[in-house]
């Protein structure tokens, strides 16, 4: 069966109070158009069509999705206009699926559940019975329970205002009739819009069947219109991710202090404090436990090391039983090996850090590759930038640098070598050696103070 996703996006959502245009305020750190759209693809369908109106280029270019079908809706009349518009690129579709480019927490079962209802020959509603239904479309049913109509809050009788059952906008149209239907509609009603709702009278009045569908949460259906709104989808997203985490066998010491901004993987038995972040891409493998107050991005943390609190962590690896932090600060490029170390207030950037090797203070070490059982001692900088280009500091097995030394690079530490703390290395130091790299301590026997005795 040929499926055709028709999302609509065109609306400017004033109530946002933003220059950018609604579908691209995020939830979980991705426009709400984004995830409509993972939705829409888990669906494998021929076409998505995405109509697009204000910020129409910007919503393009910020998604840049070349899988989608984007058609401009230059007036936004209605949903039903709306969806008139992808019309010329639906030829051949047995089933037209229309979602909300706003709605972004609805499941893949609830849309299968809707899609396989409906079929080719039936059209089909998501509703939902909200305990408030004020502002939605209400579904109007006959005495035997049959959908008659969706009837607009603004055109509702007194009666009608009394449903609960109401429309979560989200419908699957048969393809062959949508032309038809579509083409049909007046804006002979309350608000003068073309309404996508008033396709529900037509197939009654050609006695075709209209079925009905509901998600499992209320959630699933809700948009935003306002940042209240967006604030509480963000929350529902959270608590979902949450459960998936701790269902797969993470321990969260406050479910709803997480943050998971990114598609995580995870192992068992980790054990995950409070306020953390996880953003991108993130694998945590088992016996990870990572401390209050760290931030993640597109990392992978190996089995049994340690995120210490108020640890920073972007596009690096950290290899087996490692420990970070509290305070460390891992940019791009660094690699732990097994059993490495990176203490408290230390940045490294685009290093490789060898077994068992230790940075455990106050250091800065970029570009360089560390080798096994080295240890950095406290106040250490590697001097990698001379205003124009970057240089590679390589520090081999076994070396020990003294505190409080700045290791010019291009510069490399031999094998088994010592530095002497204080030291300003400039020149390669060949293995076994100790190279001091500071002035000498001189001594004044002769010397007087000025102080008054
Ligand atoms: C619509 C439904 C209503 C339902 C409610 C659920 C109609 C007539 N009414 O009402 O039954 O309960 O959604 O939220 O369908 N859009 C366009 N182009 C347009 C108009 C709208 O792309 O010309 C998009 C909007 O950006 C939005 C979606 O369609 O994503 C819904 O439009 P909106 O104006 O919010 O519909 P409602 O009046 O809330
Ligand atoms: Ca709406």
């Amino acid at each position: 069966m040929n499926l055709d996703v028709v999302i609509l996006a065109a609306g400017q959502g004033t109530r946002m109070r933003s220059n950018l245009p609604k579908v691209l305020h995020a939830v979980a750190g991705k426009p709400m158009l984004a995830h409509v759209l993972d939705s829409a693809r888990a669906l494998s369908p021929r076409q998505i069509h995405v109509v697009i109106g204000h910020g129409a280029e910007s919503v393009r270019a910020i998604l840049a999705a070349d899988d989608v079908n984007w058609v401009v809706q230059e007036q936004q009349l209605g949903t039903g206009h709306a969806v008139a518009q992808v019309l010329p690129h639906t030829e051949g579709a047995d089933q037209l699926l229309v979602l909300y480019a706003d709605v972004p927490l609805l499941r893949l079962a609830s849309l299968q559940r809707l899609t396989s209802l409906a079929g080719a020959d039936k059209l089909g509603l998501l509703t939902v019975d909200m305990s408030d239904p004020s502002g939605y479309g209400r579904i109007v049913r006959d005495a035997a329970d049959r959908v008659q109509a969706i009837v607009e809050q603004k055109d509702a009788s007194p009666q009608q205002l009394l449903i609960h059952e109401s429309n979560t906008g989200i419908m699957a149209l048969p393809g062959a009739k949508a032309r038809a239907w579509l083409t049909s509609l007046s804006s002979d009603n309350a608000q003068g819009e073309y309404y996508l709702t008033d396709v529900v009278a037509m197939a009654v009045a050609e006695s075709l069947p209209v079925v009905v569908a509901q998600p499992d949460d209320e959630l699933e259906v809700m948009g935003a219109n306002n940042r209240q709104q967006l604030a509480v989808l963000e929350r529902a997203w959270q608590q979902r991710e949450a459960e998936r985490l701790m269902a797969a066998g993470v321990t969260l010491i406050d479910p709803s202090r997480l943050d998971v901004r990114g598609e995580i993987t995870v192992g068992r038995d980790i054990e995950i404090d409070v306020n953390v972040v996880l953003q991108g891409r993130v694998v945590i493998e088992d016996n990870v436990r990572i401390e209050a107050n760290v931030v993640i991005r597109d990392a992978h943390i190996a089995a049994g090391s340690v995120i210490k609190a108020f640890s920073h962590i972007e596009g690096a690896q950290v290899g087996q039983a490692c420990e970070v932090g509290p305070y460390a600060r891992l940019r791009q490029g660094t690699c732990l090996h097994d059993g490495s170390k990176v203490g408290n207030f230390v940045e490294t950037k685009n290093t490789t850090l060898g077994a068992g090797s230790k940075i455990n203070h106050l250091s800065y070490v970029g570009d360089a590759e560390v080798g096994r059982g080295v240890n950095i001692g406290a106040g250490t900088i590697t001097c990698n930038y001379d205003g124009v280009n970057k240089f590679v500091t390589r520090i081999e097995d076994g070396v020990f640098v003294g505190s409080n030394s700045a290791l010019v690079a291009p510069v490399t530490l031999g094998e088994g070598s010592t530095i002497a703390a204080g030291s300003t290395i400039t020149a390669d130091v060949p293995a076994d050696n100790l190279a001091f790299g500071r002035a000498r301590q001189t001594l004044r026997a002769d010397w007087k103070s000025s102080k008054p005795s």
